[in-house]
Parts: C-alpha cells; sequence; structure tokens
C-alpha cells in the first residue's frame, strides 16, 4: 500500500466552525472578557463539577492547583512514575517532597497496592499531616478512583486528578473532570489532547474555597476592590496564568465536538485491535462496566524484551514509511534531572517504557490510513523478531 502522509502519535482537529467561531471572538474583549466566562460555564456544565478555571496549560493549571491546596513546605505527594515531567515538577514548584510509585502493567496506571503500603509504613505524626495524591490517568484511562478516594479518607490526603491525557473518560459512569472522587481535576488543551485550544488547561473543583483562591492565583494574587473599579490589591504571590479569549472561543466550538472525538477514537482503537491480532502484544486492560476509555493513546505493549538496537531499527524502519510512533514516557526517575534525586528502581515503568509504543490516533485518521499503518507496523514487528 503507497502512502504519502506522515503518521504522528496524536494531532488536532479543526474545522471551519471552530475557524468561525475564533475570528468572530476577536471583535470582542480579547483577554478575560465573554468567551472565558462563557467556555468555563460550559465546561463545569459538561462535566458536571459546580467551578472550572481556564488558564494558560495545564502545567500551570496543575501548579496553581496544587498552590490553592496551601499545603505546608516538604509535605509528601505520592504520584505515578509514568507520567510527563509536569505533574511532578508543579510538586517541585510548590516546595513538595515527591514520592514516586510505580505503574501496574495490566492498565500501566499507578500501583495503588504500592501507594496504600507506602502510606500504611508512614509514622503516626506523617499520617496526621495531609500529603497529596496524584492519579495520573495515563493514555485516556482512569485509575480506579473509587479506590483512591477510599486511600484519601483514610490517610488524610488531598486528590488532584492529572486528567490531561482522559478528557472524554469516565469511571463508574461519571465523567473525569465530575470530581466525585477527588478534590480537583486537571485537563490539558495541548493540540494532540482530546480537544484543543492550541495550548491551555482546565481546572473543575466543586470546593469554593479552592474556586476562588485559584481565580486570584491566575493573575498575580489581585483581587479587585468590588466598589471601586480603579482599586486592587496582592495580598499573596500569584502568575499570570490567563488564558486569552480566542483561546475559549476555540474550546467551545471544540467542546461541542468532544463525544463525536472520542466515539471515533473508540472506533480506530477496536479496529486497531482487530488488525493487530497476530502479533504478541498487550493492551491497556480495562473492564468496560467501570471505564471508559478516552484514547489519547493507543499504547501497543510487546511481549518480548527489546534491546536498544531493536527499538532503534524498528521506529527509524516505520518513520521511512512516514509513522512516526510514540515512546511516552521516559519514566520520571530516568530523566537526568530527576536521577540526581531519585535513586531507585522502578521495575514495572523501565519494563513498559523498553517495550511499548504509542499508535497514531486521532480522529480525522482514515480506515485506509490505519491499514497502511498495521500493515507496516506487522511487517516491521516481524522482520525484527518482536
Ligand atoms: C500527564 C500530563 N500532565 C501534564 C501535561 C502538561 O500539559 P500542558 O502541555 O497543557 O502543560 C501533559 C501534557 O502532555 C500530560 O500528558
Amino acid at each position: 500500500m503507497k502512502n504519502n502522509q506522515n503518521f504522528y502519535y496524536g494531532k488536532h482537529c479543526i474545522d471551519s466552525k471552530d475557524i468561525n467561531n475564533v475570528t468572530k471572538s476577536l471583535n470582542s474583549l480579547l483577554s478575560q472578557g465573554p468567551q472565558l466566562i462563557n467556555f468555563e460555564k460550559k465546561v463545569a456544565k459538561y462535566f458536571g463539577s459546580k467551578y472550572c478555571v481556564a488558564v494558560s496549560s495545564a502545567t500551570a493549571a496543575l501548579h496553581i492547583s496544587i498552590a490553592a491546596m496551601n499545603l505546608k513546605k516538604n509535605s509528601r505527594s505520592y504520584t505515578s512514575n509514568m507520567t510527563f515531567v509536569a505533574t511532578t515538577n508543579a510538586c517541585l514548584y510548590n516546595n513538595l517532597k515527591i514520592d514516586l510509585i510505580d505503574i501496574n502493567l495490566n492498565n500501566f496506571n499507578i500501583n495503588l497496592d504500592q501507594l496504600e503500603s507506602k502510606l500504611k509504613k508512614l509514622s503516626p505524626k506523617q499520617k496526621k499531616k495531609k500529603k497529596l495524591i496524584i492519579p495520573v490517568h495515563f493514555g485516556g484511562l482512569s485509575v480506579d478512583m473509587k479506590r483512591v478516594h477510599d486511600i484519601k479518607k483514610k490517610y488524610n490526603c488531598f486528590v488532584l486528578e492529572d486528567a490531561s491525557q482522559s478528557m472524554g473518560a469516565s469511571f463508574q459512569k461519571k465523567p473525569i473532570g465530575s470530581c466525585k472522587f477527588s478534590d480537583i481535576a486537571v485537563f490539558s488543551l495541548h493540540p494532540v489532547k482530546s480537544i484543543t485550544t492550541g495550548e491551555g488547561g482546565l481546572i473543575l473543583t466543586n470546593n469554593k474555597k479552592f474556586y476562588e483562591k485559584l481565580l486570584l492565583l491566575r493573575s498575580h494574587g489581585l483581587k479587585k476592590s468590588k466598589k471601586n473599579h480603579w482599586q486592587n490589591d496582592m495580598s499573596f504571590l500569584g502568575y499570570n496564568y490567563k488564558i486569552t479569549d480566542f483561546q475559549c472561543a476555540l474550546g467551545i466550538s471544540q467542546l461541542s465536538k468532544l463525544k463525536g472525538f472520542i466515539i471515533k477514537r473508540n472506533k480506530i482503537a477496536k479496529f486497531y485491535k482487530k488488525k493487530l491480532k497476530s502479533l504478541h502484544i498487550n493492551f491497556q486492560n480495562f473492564d468496560k462496566s467501570k471505564y471508559s476509555h478516552a484514547y489519547h493513546y493507543f499504547i501497543v505493549n510487546f511481549v518480548k524484551v527489546i534491546s536498544d538496537k531493536k527499538n532503534k531499527l524498528f521506529l527509524n524502519f516505520l518513520k521511512k514509511k512516514g509513522i512516526y510512533l510514540g515512546k511516552q514516557y521516559l519514566p520520571i526517575h530516568m530523566h537526568s534531572f530527576y536521577r540526581k534525586k531519585i535513586n531507585k528502581k522502578f521495575v514495572n515503568s523501565e519494563k513498559y517504557f523498553k517495550q511499548s509504543y504509542q499508535l497514531p490516533i486521532y480522529p480525522s485518521l482514515s480506515k485506509r490510513n490505519i491499514e497502511f499503518i498495521c500493515e507496516n507496523l506487522i511487517y516491521a514487528a516481524k522482520k525484527f523478531n518482536m
């Protein structure tokens, strides 16, 4: 099969409705205007949370969500070792200690047994202190949030969902973002995510105190006087994490297509699973009665160990065909910055990373495109005895 286009693991999907919405918005306020208010209202309603704060990125969203929790310096935070650096960086911005947890090889999400056994071993004094858990819904598949919620109650923790990759997913029929089992959830609006505003992030919560603090943190910590429009006061250190109104106009238009995008992603995943049956691979496992997947990633996890040399040959072979597989993520403890701080082995994360790839998955991918990708993937896997 011939092909003259390149396929990356993710790609935005913009149409004329999006373009018209953005163009129209340029005639009004460009920042902190009507599109922002409308976008935040629509997002909160869509996901069933009381409040929403839209910001410039999910990284910014994670940063100020933790800041709003007001945890003491050196408080402990727990998250998966298999995440984007933004998750752990946000803990460091807030002077928290990071305790990384390995993944389980069933669905590549945080190993909750390991998390609970760590919390169990804390001293009575440490148990009393407020702690933070950040479940990352890896690749668009939710963590078992009921279990996370039980752990939160038992061990005195806040829960911040890093839902950057999982807009459109659900757990126990509740959309991720409803915060039924957490204090705050964060989505990313980067171009490869479920919907996009170019760059952008969303914070959802049911907690009014957090919401009010987040509004101030987004804009320098400045509070405007309700009485006199010319007066404002900064009572604590905030940031400029504002999103523009034309980005929000794009967000509103994209949100109206989210359901269709997720259906398409699920169809592509089903087609991949059928086509790739002959390979020795695992997929993310999940119980369909409990979880619905947003398929930010379509992960193929090879059963056999793959050497560095073979990995390079395999990826470069497919690249020559225009297929750029993803290799997300280098486990946190393997980044040179974190290597200096964390000297531990994370067997499952390392195994996952060595043996897994993300295949192209986005709404505009055609059946023919998928057939082309599968044909070449199967050929390459057999050629390199994977
Ligand atoms: C798990 C996770 N957290 C945080 C982020 C950061 O998102 P953003 O690029 O919107 O700052 C990403 C983006 O890839 C992510 O995948």
